[in-house]
């Protein structure tokens, strides 16, 4: 997790910036945040981004999912189930007819069960040798 964080998973400010990204609080905690996407970026952070993050066409093109992360104290609680949802709907709403997202191996398992499919599999390298398994998933709305 340690070479993830800040590259890989790090905060998307497009996603801000569009008001498709939501957080969870718990009294002043951020507990769970995620969010969707119109723009062809499937995944990663400010650090990773290069040149401009095109919108997508509704009508020819996936939605996209991003960044999903629960506090491992409130897992299996159904936070990221909400955020996915609340998504869902409005990706539904922006006219998208299909989703699609770069899944973790754990985030594979939540997305299966919300009817996500598999795709491609590939690892991305991270600082010190290491690297991310990866997997990339879709979903017909
Ligand atoms: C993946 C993650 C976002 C799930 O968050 P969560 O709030 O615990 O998930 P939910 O409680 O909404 O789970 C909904 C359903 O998804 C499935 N699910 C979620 N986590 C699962 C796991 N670890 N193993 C198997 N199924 C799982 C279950 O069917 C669950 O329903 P149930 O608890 O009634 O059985 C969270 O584990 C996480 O932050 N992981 C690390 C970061 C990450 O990998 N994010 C995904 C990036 S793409």
């Amino acid at each position: 997790m340690e070479p993830a964080l800040g590259s890989a998973f790090g905060v998307d400010r497009q996603l801000i910036c569009d008001g498709t990204y939501f957080v969870v609080e718990r009294e002043v905690q951020i507990i769970g945040c995620g969010g969707w996407s119109k723009r062809k970026t499937l995944f990663g952070g400010d650090a990773i981004k290069t040149g401009m993050d095109m919108e997508l066409d509704p009508k020819r093109d996936s939605a996209r999912i991003r960044a999903c992360f629960v506090h491992p104290a409130w897992a299996r609680c159904g936070i990221a189930l909400s955020i996915l949802e609340r998504c869902e709907k409005a990706i539904r709403l922006a006219g998208f007819r299909d989703v699609e997202l770069v899944a973790t191996l754990t985030g594979e398992l939540f997305y299966e069960a919300s009817c996500y499919s598999q795709g491609v599999r590939f690892e991305i390298p991270l600082a010190n040798g290491l690297s991310l398994p990866l997997v990339r998933m879709v979903k017909q709305l």
